[in-house]
């Protein structure tokens, strides 16, 4: 219905098309009364189109850039001449698609105008009314926050009493919203005013109150704007320290620099004054160090500050002091206090370092204790399964030659005291090491009341005999040192200074004894030098108990490959 109405009541408003654009047809805009007259109050944001008022919002407010370049503006002067208007020169003025926007406008302002597009000329009256003239104009900007009720009146309605005005209507700039017939809820216009029911951020923007008003019977189109602004609305909280946290205790070395940083969330305030302050307490002294907004950063949860300070040396006096950083907004305010403390970081490390090198010794010493007390058994493990059999293709017929104290030897005074154990001795080398050596891994040894001849052999005999085996075992005893059999060590040890293929000798300590003076010096120096295996173990056949006996003897015997691989 009201749209209609002033469909009829503008249509008859003249205008003059122009069929080209020159300066004939434009004389045409010059020629009588104005297209449009306006009346404005001085210090407001307004604007003007070239276009037909009450004219679709979308197409007046078109702020297209392509619109800008085909609208030109002149302003005519007292002696009727006309004259461009240069935007560039008057930044109070500008060129906003069709309409040529003045903010604010001023006094000096009033006069006629004349603009023209590609297809269409105008000329429009523009009168300012001083502000003084409307001592109750109403407010030309609002603030409003979101999710409440508001609303706006046109400012200049209250300078209108008494006169007789019509066809008030709004506009609105911003994303072009029929503010006039809004199809929305939140919105609604009754008796001339906006409601908001619930404000959105969208709600914001330049709103545009027209209407009409007859003076001497002209009529004029009185307009003026509101802002809208909507923001979110003003905390009720105090800051929030978010670091440090209360009673933090701060690692510092002393000597050296440190940053204290504090770090606040002030909610958001429209008008936004916070106050940041770090205190420094000592405990003769006071120091205060003062910050501001502009160490924030604004985010949607308001504005996030970060306040930092810093001694430029740690001192003793700084572990007794205590630190506060306090917070205030309008609403309240937040502290918090920290302590410093020694830091003890290079100690303690120190330290770790320390213990892992003292462990690393440890375990260093205690593998290669290791490795000494089972070298045997390493090196028999290893030959059992890497080595080679190094008996093989050598040309011996025995692995060893046995050479021991036969009981029918002549008995010296001091072993026939000792009878039992020779009789041992003897038993030992004709059984438990054939027993143990032969059967169990594989050796073939030479004994010679078994293998050669029973009954004795010639001294030149022994030595050949000795030739043929790769090591020679020697049961040594008491009886042994003094008696005849000696002489097979002596030879033995000649064979083993032998350059090629020299014979390697086995001394096994069958019981302790004593060396006679008379003995020859190559096989004192022997019995110093070479290795000597002990026998502790009982004859009895119990062998098997004594494996740290046999591994010490099987290690000095050749490499062979066993019938039971891998029994060590
Ligand atoms: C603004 O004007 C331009 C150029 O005439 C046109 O293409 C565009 O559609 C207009 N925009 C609106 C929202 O009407
Ligand atoms: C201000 O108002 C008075 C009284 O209505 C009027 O006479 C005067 O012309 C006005 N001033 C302007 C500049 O319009
Ligand atoms: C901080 O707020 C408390 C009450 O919340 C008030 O008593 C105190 O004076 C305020 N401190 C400062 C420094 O404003």
């Amino acid at each position: 219905m009201l749209l209609l109405g002033l469909f009829f009541l503008f249509c008859n408003i003249k205008h003059t098309v122009l069929a080209e654009f020159d300066v004939s047809g434009f004389s045409n805009c010059l020629d009588g009364e104005p297209n449009y007259r306006y009346q404005v109050f001085a210090e407001e944001n307004v604007f003007f189109q070239c276009n037909l008022p009450f004219h679709e919002p979308l197409q007046i407010y078109n702020k297209s850039f392509f619109n800008e370049n085909k609208t030109q503006w002149f302003l005519q002067k007292p002696d009727r001449s006309i004259e461009e208007i240069d935007i560039s020169k008057n930044f109070k003025i500008s060129n906003i698609g069709r309409a040529l926007w003045f903010s604010p406008v001023e006094m000096r302002h009033s006069g006629t105008y004349l603009c023209r597009t590609e297809n269409m000329c105008m000329q429009i009256r523009i009168h300012v009314q001083p502000k003084e003239n409307c001592t109750k104009y109403g407010p030309s900007s609002h603030y409003f926050t979101t999710d409440i009720k508001g609303s706006i009146s046109c400012p200049s309605l209250n300078c209108q009493q008494g006169r007789n005005i019509s066809n008030l209507r709004w506009y609105k700039t911003a994303n072009f919203e029929d503010v006039q017939s809004p199809n929305r809820f939140s919105l609604a216009i009754i008796n001339d005013i906006v409601h908001f029911n619930v404000i959105y951020t969208e709600d914001a923007g330049t709103y545009i109150c027209d209407y009409l008003l007859y003076i001497d019977g002209k009529e004029w189109i009185v307009r003026a704007t509101t802002e809208v602004d909507v923001g979110v609305q003003d905390t009720q909280s105090p800051p929030e320290i978010l670091g440090p946290s209360n009673g933090t205790e701060i690692k510092a070395e002393l000597g050296k620099p440190l940053n204290l940083t504090c770090r606040i969330l002030f909610r958001f305030e429209r008008y936004f004054n916070p106050l940041i302050t770090w205190t420094l307490l000592y405990p003769n002294s006071k120091e205060e160090r003062f910050g501001r907004g502009d160490l924030c950063t604004t985010h949607f949860e308001g504005n996030d500050c970060f306040f930092t300070i810093t001694l430029n040396k740690v001192t003793m006096n700084d572990f007794k002091a205590t630190f506060y950083c306090h917070a205030q907004n309008s609403v309240g305010n937040a502290s918090t206090m920290v302590k410093l403390s020694r830091k003890e970081r290079d100690f303690v490390f120190l330290v770790y370092v320390l213990c892992a090198t003292v462990l690393l010794l440890l375990l260093l010493l205690a593998g290669s204790g290791m490795v000494y007390l089972n070298w045997i058994e390493i090196v028999l493990f290893y030959r059992n399964y890497l080595s080679n059999d190094e008996t093989i293709g050598d040309d011996k017929e025995f692995d060893a030659f046995i050479s021991y104290a036969t009981h029918n030897s002549e008995f010296s005074e001091e072993t026939r005291e000792n009878y039992c154990k020779s009789y041992d001795e003897e038993q030992f080398a004709t059984q438990m090491l054939p027993n143990v050596l032969e059967n169990n891994y594989n050796y073939k040894l030479c004994i010679l009341e078994r293998d050669i001849l029973p009954g004795g052999a010639y001294v030149e005999d022994i030595a050949k005999i000795i030739k043929r085996s790769r090591r020679a075992i020697f049961i040594l005893s008491q009886r042994y040192i003094t008696g005849p059999s000696l002489f097979e060590l002596q030879a033995a040890i000649t064979c083993s200074v032998e350059k090629e293929d020299p014979l390697k000798l086995i001394l096994i300590k069958f019981s302790s004894f004593k060396e006679p003076e008379s003995i020859p010096h190559v096989v004192k120096k022997a019995l110093k030098t070479l290795p000597m295996v002990s026998w502790k173990g009982d004859v009895d056949g119990k062998f098997a108990q004594n494996t740290q006996f046999w591994n010490r003897v099987r290690y000095y015997m050749p490499v062979k490959k066993s019938k039971n691989n891998g029994k060590i």
